[in-house]
């Protein structure tokens, strides 16, 4: 079934999306142009065609302007709030001016969130993006207590350091490594995949990335029988790899479509961004500036920054990688599912063959087989 869109293309089935829900065709595009380099979106222009649409295809969250044939936005929130299909969608309503009436009018029919026009393009993204988070994060209450540090614990640290990063401030190890130990405590007890799936649907794309290839290099490393430290050091390194992508633009860091030659070079840019801010970190190890300045290298010479090809590699630097690769792969992004598990190592021992370490990827891909043959002789044994 199709999505009712007006104006904007359909975003395809299946595919998460926002509801853009507002009578003013110009309203509409104007909020679509503000989210459309960080959301796929439907437009319904009335009440009917909305329930209609986000029935048939529901929202990750509504955008619901006040002014809206016939009854007005409000209506919509309530008919939505006593809809079992609809009633947990997360509502903002946006409305023309900011009064009593309005802000009891939100509050009583059920909206999450009221903006007041006009509004800033970031106070509708961080709206958005904060109640989309909300439900992500009430989820892992239902995770087991070591589970749901990890999550909190990297979260509280990954947002922490995007505000250190911004002032130019250095990080010290110490704050890091706290971050990391429940998650390599977790991946020690063999107690990480609902955590690795908690994260997937994290509306900070950068997070949810860094914090599955933290777990997926600390789970390398705790199968190599590194000790606790290399292991601490290398889901440290996973969660401080991309952090130069902090100073990429949303437009190229979340476009859907294929980068222009200009786009490619400012996201290639993030290894030489992340690798100036870590040298600038004194006491971080080298191990976790060699994971970030090295995870683009490919052992055939293709890669980026540097070209680095075979031996000029370092070891670390091609775990790296690969966990860099078949994290992308199985990432959920706004625009693309993920892939699942095997046909990500299936693409990457077919296609990635020459750019990989045969070797490591070997090692890799049977430690994610023996995982998932853990996880199904446990299920068969809690059965
Ligand atoms: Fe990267
Ligand atoms: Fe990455």
């Amino acid at each position: 079934m199709q999505v009712n869109t007006v104006d904007v293309p359909d975003p395809g089935r299946g595919k998460p999306y926002i509801a853009i829900v507002a009578g003013n065709a110009r309203q509409r595009s104007i909020l679509a142009r503000c989210l459309t380099s960080f959301y796929q979106f439907a437009e319904y222009p009335d009440v009917a065609q909305a329930v209609a649409g986000c029935r048939t295809h529901v929202p990750l969250l509504a955008l619901v302007s006040e002014q809206l044939p016939p009854g007005g936005g409000f209506d919509l929130v309530r008919r939505f709030r006593l809809d079992p299909g609809l009633a947990s969608i997360p509502i903002v309503v946006l409305a023309g001016k900011d009064d009593k009436v309005t802000r009891d009018g939100a509050l009583q029919c059920g909206a999450d969130s009221l903006l007041v026009e006009p509004f800033s393009r970031s106070a509708l993204v961080t709206a958005v993006s904060g109640l989309l988070n909300r439900g992500v994060e009430r989820k892992w209450k239902t995770l087991r207590p070591l589970q749901r540090q990890a999550l909190s614990d990297t979260l509280l640290l990954f947002n922490g350091i995007s505000n250190v990063i911004s002032e130019g401030k250095p990080i010290p190890y110490q704050g890091v490594s706290d971050a990391c130990q429940p998650l390599v405590e977790a991946v020690a007890n063999d107690d990480f995949k609902e955590m690795l799936d908690g994260v997937k649907d994290h509306d900070n794309y950068s997070f949810a990335h860094s914090m599955r290839v933290a777990t997926y290099l600390s789970l390398f490393g705790c199968n190599l029988r590194l000790p606790k430290e290399e292991q601490i050091l290398l889901a440290s390194g996973g969660l401080l790899h991309d952090i130069g992508k902090m100073s990429i633009p949303h437009q190229v860091l979340n476009k859907p479509g294929r980068l222009n030659e200009a786009e490619r070079a400012v996201m290639e840019g993030h290894v030489t961004a992340s690798v100036a801010y870590l040298e600038h970190c004194q006491d971080l190890p080298k191990g976790i500036i060699t994971i970030a300045a090295q995870h683009h290298e490919k052992v055939d010479g293709t890669g980026y920054p540097r070209g680095l090809a075979g031996s000029k590699l370092n070891r670390l630097a091609r775990i790296a990688c690969i966990v860099d690769v078949f994290t992308a792969l199985t990432d959920r992004r706004v625009y693309k599912p993920p892939i699942e598990a095997e046909a990500a190592l299936k693409f990457m021992v077919d296609e990635m063959d020459s750019q990989l370490d045969a070797k490591l990827l070997g090692l890799f891909r049977q430690m994610l087989l023996d995982a998932s043959g853990d996880i199904h002789r446990q299920m068969e044994r809690s059965a």
